[in-house]
């Protein structure tokens, strides 16, 4: 019975673990393509908007400020949510910070359409777009730009990569077997 459980256990890490190398596979190839998109920023520094991934408190969690929303376009039905993006500020050398590098972000938001308003409607489809906390918007560009155009690549994400294969509590089920026998 205990030796049953560990196999059907052992079955579905394995399952899990293939899903996710397929995932990773798949991210691998996606990356160096650089997609064009716009950014944005979102008025105050706490990062607390409605999250619509769910994350709940993302400070809590480790993401700190490194997050985004996503516009129609990028957030895929939230398929894309736990995604991290590698982003640069392009083509405006006025608004670009000069040699700023790339920001890595988590994506744990949806920007939603807004069809009422004529300015600033940037998340309707079909434009990609970020809408980034205010900190990492300014690591990028400056604060009066108001809105650049990016570059942005899908990237795997460093720290957050595994937290949604141990949120699901696939890891802990497992341990948990083991221990029973
Ligand atoms: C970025 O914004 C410009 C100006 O609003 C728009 O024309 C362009 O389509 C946007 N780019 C993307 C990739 O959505």
């Amino acid at each position: 019975m205990a030796q049953s459980c560990i196999l059907i256990a052992l079955a579905g890490f394995i399952t899990l673990l293939v899903q996710a190398t397929g995932k990773e596979i798949a991210i691998s190839r996606e990356q160096n393509v650089w997609h064009k998109a716009n950014a944005t920023f979102y008025g105050d520094m706490t990062g607390a908007k409605t999250m619509a991934c769910g994350y709940g408190d993302l400070f809590k969690q480790g993401y700190s400020l490194q997050t985004t929303a996503l516009s129609t376009a990028l957030f895929d039905g939230g398929l894309a949510c736990g995604a991290c993006f590698e982003i640069r500020c392009v083509d405006t050398p006025q608004w670009c910070i000069p040699n700023a590098g790339t920001i890595t972000v988590t994506a744990t938001n949806f920007c939603p359409p807004n069809y009422q308003k004529q300015d600033g409607n940037w998340c309707n489809p079909p434009q990609r777009h970020f809408d980034l906390s205010m900190p990492t918007f300014m690591k990028i560009a400056y604060y009066k730009a108001g809105i650049v155009p990016v570059r942005y690549r899908r990237v795997l994400c460093n720290k957050q990569g595994r937290v949604k294969f141990e949120g699901n509590g696939n890891r802990y089920w497992l341990l948990v077997l083991v221990y029973n026998v």
